[in-house]
């Protein structure tokens, strides 16, 4: 068993997308910086309405998946496809671009308060191209565990702790992707197995948290992807307010990634057909 250390802090930087959104991004703050599989991930949040009220109007995706994830408030979303979602306090939408989707997505405040997070999940070569889906995750179709001095919230992959598997709302994937939501009371401690093949990073966003042994402990840096070393082992330990923090880990892909804004392929000419298919109206034929 080795230990997970800290390998890089990324600090989120603040920056606007869609209609004027401000957002908080870590990973894909620049194309140099992701962690494959994984190409951006967004913080969302804010008390004051006209810094996302915008939203994210019509757009297109081609070449990989998004994960939106709402602590506070809510997510309309509408697609091509002619779903419809209301993405709700505490749930998730998992919405796979494959060969194309057009979509909408507009935030929406619950008692003054929005918050959420984005993650876009690489697909590999031989799923870029495959049809588009959508799934909408209620908040009570997410498992939830306590452990040592924790509750997780497990939306995707496994987690094998004392001889029992934890399954989390999406399971299996090319990538394998982890995601759990992670609240730590005050003080307190929490090992979890992390599988030595998957790349790993935590996001912590309340409270006060340090990685690894009482020996050697690593604080964490607030709303930055914590890029974890390799090893099979996560352990955390919250300060004296607890802590709340995303772990987000999955199977590195290894293939070359070629992004033009929303659209994210292996090769320049696969974004250039991207982009005819997009003018074309084929993006999503
Ligand atoms: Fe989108």
């Amino acid at each position: 068993m080795t230990v997970r250390t800290l390998k890089q802090t990324i600090p989120a930087l603040e920056t606007s997308d869609g209609a004027g959104v401000r957002i908080k991004r870590s990973i894909g703050q620049h194309q140099s910086i992701r962690l494959d599989p994984f190409l951006m991930l967004d913080e969302f949040g804010s008390d004051q309405p006209q810094d996302y009220i915008a939203g994210f109007p019509s757009h297109p995706h081609r070449g990989f998946e998004t994960v939106t994830y709402m602590i506070e408030g809510h997510m309309l979303h509408e697609d091509h496809l002619g779903n419809r979602g209301n993405l709700r306090n505490g749930g998730v939408q998992w919405m796979t671009a494959g060969r194309g989707i057009v979509h909408s997505e507009m935030p929406q405040q619950e008692s003054g308060l929005m918050r959420g997070f984005q993650l876009w999940l690489n697909l590999p070569a031989a799923e870029k191209m495959k049809p588009a889906g959508y799934r909408d995750i209620q908040p009570e179709d997410i498992p939830g565990f306590q452990r040592d001095d924790a509750t997780i919230k497990l939306i995707a992959g496994e987690l094998d702790v004392a001889g029992e598997t934890l399954t989390g709302a999406v399971s299996g994937g090319s990538t394998r992707p982890l995601y759990a939501d992670i609240q730590l009371d005050p003080h307190g401690r929490l090992a979890l197995p992390v599988a030595a093949d998957l790349n790993a990073m935590v996001y912590l966003y309340e409270g006060d948290a340090s990685l690894g042994d009482k020996e050697s402990e690593q604080p964490l840096t607030r709303s930055a992807a914590n890029v974890l070393a390799e090893g099979d082992e996560l352990r955390l330990a919250a300060g004296a307010r607890g802590a709340r923090l995303l772990l987000i880990a999955g199977r590195p892909i290894g293939e070359p990634v070629v992004q033009y804004g929303p659209f994210v392929m292996n090769t320049r000419e696969e974004i250039e057909q991207t982009l005819r298919d997009y003018r074309d109206g084929r993006l999503t034929a």
